[in-house]
This record gives C-alpha cells, structure tokens and sequence, in this order.
C-alpha cells in the first residue's frame, strides 16, 4: 500500500459508515462550548505548580495541530471517511489546545506573554509523520488516542474537585479523545479482517517504538516527560496495562501473535512518553 494509494473500494465504504456514526454521535452528544461549558469562575488559583506544568506540556503537544493535520490529509485524498474524520478531529483538537490555553491564563497559573512563547513552540519544532501510509497511520493513531485519553484520565484523577474548571475541561477532553480512538479501533478492525499478517506487523512496529507525538520538540523535554511520570500519568507500566492490553483485548490479538512476528524481540514493548 503506497501513501497515495486508497486502500480499497470496499474498506474505504465501511470507514464511510464508521466516520458516519462517529460524526452523528458526536453531533448529538459531544460537543460542548468553551464559553457556556465550563464553570471558569470555578479556577483554583492555587493549583500546584506540578498540575499547571503538565497543562502546560498537554497544551503544547496539541499545538503542533498543523503538523498533525497538515500532514496527515494528503495521505486520506480520495479515502473520504479518512479526510472528513481528519477535518473534524482538526476542530476537535483545536479546542483542545484552546481550552487548556484558557484555564492556564484564567487560573493564573500562566501569563498571556508566556502563552505566546508556548505557541511558539510549535512552529520551531516541525513534527513529522510516524508511518507513511494510512494503515501504519492507524496503527499509531489508534495507540495514540488511547494513551491521550489514558494522559487527560489521569490527570483528572489528581486534580478532582480541587479545580471545578479543570476537572471539567479534563472530562470533556478525555471524551473526545476516547472517541477518537474508538473511531480508529474500528477502523483497524478492518485492516485486520482485510489484511491480518500485514496489519500486526505494522501494529508490531509501531509498539516496539511508540513514543507521544511532539514531546520531544518542546522545550524541556525531558523535564516534561518526567513529570508525567512522577504524578504517575503515563508510564512504561500505565502504557501496557491501560493501553496496549485494551488494545489487544479489543482486537482480539494474542501476545504471542505479536511476539512471533517481532525478529528479535522477546517481550513487548517499554515506550517512553
Ligand atoms: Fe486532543
Ligand atoms: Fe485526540
């Protein structure tokens, strides 16, 4: 399958149908309004400084928007579903980085200047495609919506109600990002009806290296990843337990089918956010 290649005429009908319900869904139950929908007099002014930076660091992945969306879509051409699920997931993503935008000024936790060195971030860092065709595509993505949603879960897990604001703000997103990857998973379903061997390998691929896309363009990187992990958000375990073995159990893949096809390797992944 070549990056400009639909991947069949059937496929492509059914991930018609699957974005079909994905939008209707959406339309009838998820969108909700960055004025009306979150209680922003409901900001805890003294929420730690360790949330605020995480916020900050999920801020940042989300603005490289461009690059996501940019890139992505000319693989779609002439895969409708594809390029229609891209172009409302853009809008989807796009409130995301807006929202979080909003409570680190509105909660004091940023400055309106420090907002405008974050974004830009994003435009001197360049985030680059990680499998160059939609399959591959897939693949990452669907792990990536799971391990976003898993991120933005957690996160509200520690804030509570301490912040009403972003407690909201977390449950909205998260939902998103929940059905994000559930609009992927479907999708690789029928890969995998399509195309078995082809698509685990890929899957295998994309396991054996998978990482969140842009941390490593922001500035502190390393810093960053840290302290996801030191709130206990994301990390090697958090990524098998509440990723991959979903993920597995979800498509009905056994560890061994992945492990026979790794070469050399001999136990699953440990990916870094
Ligand atoms: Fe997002
Ligand atoms: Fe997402």
């Amino acid at each position: 399958m070549s990056a400009t290649v639909p991947d069949g005429p059937a496929l492509n009908k059914e991930i018609w149908k699957i974005y079909r319900e994905f939008f209707d869904l959406a339309e009838r139950r998820r969108r909700w309004s960055l004025e009306r929908d979150i209680p922003w007099d409901q900001c805890n002014p003294n929420t730690s400084r360790a949330v605020a930076d995480v916020v900050e660091s999920f801020c940042a992945v989300e603005l490289f928007l461009p690059d996501y969306v940019g890139k992505a879509l000319p693989m779609t051409r002439g895969i409708r579903g594809r390029a229609w699920f891209l172009a409302n997931w853009g809008y989807e993503e796009s409130k995301h980085s807006l929202v979080l935008q909003e409570w680190l000024v509105r909660s004091g936790a940023r400055t309106e200047a420090q907002i405008e060195e974050i974004s830009n971030w994003a435009v001197v860092g360049e985030w680059h495609l990680p499998a160059d065709d939609v399959r591959g595509m897939t693949c990452y993505t669907m792990c990536q919506e799971l391990a976003t949603w898993l991120h933005y879960r957690n996160l509200r897990r520690i804030v509570g109600e301490t912040d009403p604001a972003l407690n909201k703000i977390l449950a909205l997103v998260s939902i998103d990002e929940r059905a994000h990857y559930d609009f992927y998973l479907k999708v690789m379903k029928l890969h995998l009806e399509d195309d078995r061997a082809g698509t685990l390998e890929q899957l295998k691929r994309v396991l054996n290296g998978f990482s969140m896309p842009a941390t490593h363009l922001l500035a502190d990187s390393a810093k960053r990843a840290a302290a996801v992990r030191s709130l206990n958000i994301f990390n090697e375990n958090l990524f098998y337990a509440d990723v991959l073995v979903p993920i597995m159990d979800a498509l009905g893949i056994e560890k061994a089918e992945l492990r026979n096809r790794a070469m050399q390797k001999k136990s699953l992944p440990a990916p870094t956010p």
